[in-house]
């Protein structure tokens, strides 16, 4: 490979070849290219970006620098979903057990959370037990047995994309469309899927709050799945506020329980009942994702996803009695209470300062390697759009003796203000694809 060549025409705003994409991909994942060399490839597709097919071609051959997750001839569909990430946004941990209880596979291979939004692996961690470091034997055996798994990214799928995102981390080169899109979709096709959802969050509490470019950003990630094979739509949805009333770790699993047992917030079952009509749909198991909005509804109503759930929580080492018993999973020891301090309406004006909140209080990372509180967190008693009188408790907050208190009450006093009516953004902005 001439790789001064290869740099020098994408430098010049060239689409690179075929060819040239697997060239340099094998090239860099085993090491005969230096961080040096990717990091200027990298540099110069932030700036021109990539066209359809070129970056098709990108995001398959990072796909193909590891295994694929093995499946037999014919058997259930298998469908995912991925949120581009959000304040609150637990909508995986009831939604895969409800899609597997209708008869889809779902295999929910997740991240940890970094920055102001949680991480699912995180929050399931917080069950007593519950491993989701699995081998890729593992993972598939518990997919079979149960119908999905809760897994961490296993050191064989797609090792390209762990070089290359860590590489984008440290030089500042993240916020690139397309490459934000390989390295999401990449991901999830290891999975051997039929079948995707994205929920493409924008608003204050988004990795992008434009939904100018959440939409451009969930359009390239249907036109891969397309061009790669497997069937995608997206959903745009409002970060405006924390999803539920929750946010933080174990506090989201009582919450989560609750949307499992067909109760729990308005906005956190309508995002559950949305995503999974759409899965059920790819999954082709319902003529519309309406219909499979219903079959959601049932299956949490009448507690065949809990039975998924508990099988699912036995398999991966946790303990299945908190799916009934929710005293069972860690809480903090001390709970603060902020009130209103006017009559008005409750409105957030900062969504992401919620998730640095939870981060002062103990329950987030700033480096990879932090260990995280699972009990510490807080809870909404009022949604935006709320009337509030002064006095009236808005928030609860959950701590450890004191730790992180201050600053976390300064980021939520920040995150909300108390005034005039005005408009709720819709939870869900738009549908895209067919
Ligand atoms: N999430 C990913 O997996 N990759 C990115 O590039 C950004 C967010």
């Amino acid at each position: 490979m001439d790789f001064a060549a290869l740099l020098a025409s994408k430098r010049s705003g060239a689409a690179l070849s075929e060819g040239e994409v697997l060239d340099f991909m094998g090239a860099y994942v085993e090491g005969i290219l230096e961080d040096a060399d990717a990091e200027a490839l990298l540099r110069a597709i932030f700036e021109h970006g990539m066209e359809e097919a070129e970056l098709a071609c990108w995001t398959d051959a990072m796909l193909r620098s590891g295994s694929v997750l093995a499946r037999g001839e014919g058997g259930p569909a298998r469908v995912d979903k991925h949120s581009t990430g959000g304040v609150g946004d637990k909508v995986s941990i009831p939604l895969a057990p409800a899609v597997a209880a209708c008869g889809a596979r779902v295999p929910m291979i997740s991240g940890r959370g970094l920055g102001h939004t949680g991480g699912t692996l995180d929050k399931l961690e917080s069950i007593p037990g519950f491993r989701t470091e699995l081998t890729e034997e593992r993972l598939s055996a518990i997919l079979d047995d149960t119908g999905m798994v809760f897994a961490a990214q296993t050191p064989q799928l797609v090792p390209a994309d762990r070089k290359l995102y860590s590489l984008r981390d440290a030089t500042g080169l993240v916020a690139s469309i397309p490459l934000i899109a390989s390295s999401i979709m990449s991901k999830k096709l290891a999975e051997g899927l039929d079948g995707l959802v994205l929920d493409v969050k924008f608003g204050s509490g988004a990795f992008l709050p434009d939904p100018e470019q959440g939409a451009e950003l969930a359009r390239t990630m249907i036109s891969l799945g397309r061009r790669l094979g497997v069937r995608t739509t997206a959903l745009l949805t409002s970060m405006d506020q924390p999803l539920g009333a929750a946010c933080g770790h174990a506090v989201e699993i009582v919450e989560s329980l609750d949307c499992l047992a067909g109760g729990g917030p308005d906005d956190l079952a309508a995002l559950v009942r949305l995503c999974g009509g759409e899965m059920l749909l790819h999954a082709g198991l319902v003529a519309s994702a309406a219909e499979g909005g219903e079959r959601i509804a049932t299956a949490l109503e009448d507690g065949s996803a809990r039975d998924v759930l508990r099988r699912v929580i036995e398999a991966q080492g946790g303990d299945p009695r908190c799916v009934d018993d929710s005293s069972l999973l860690p809480a903090a020891p001390d709970v603060e209470h902020i009130e209103a301090p006017v009559d008005g309406t409750l409105h957030f004006t900062d969504t992401s300062a919620v998730g640095r909140a939870v981060l002062e209080l103990g329950g987030g990372r700033r480096e990879r390697t932090d260990e995280v509180d699972m009990a510490v967190g807080v809870r909404w008693r009022r949604k935006g759009g709320e009337r509030v009188q002064r006095g009236d408790r808005i928030v609860e907050v959950h701590h450890r003796g004191g730790a992180g208190l201050e600053r976390a009450c300064a980021l939520l006093g920040d995150a909300l203000e108390i005034g005039d009516p005005c408009e709720q953004p819709a939870l869900v902005l738009e549908r895209i694809g067919d």
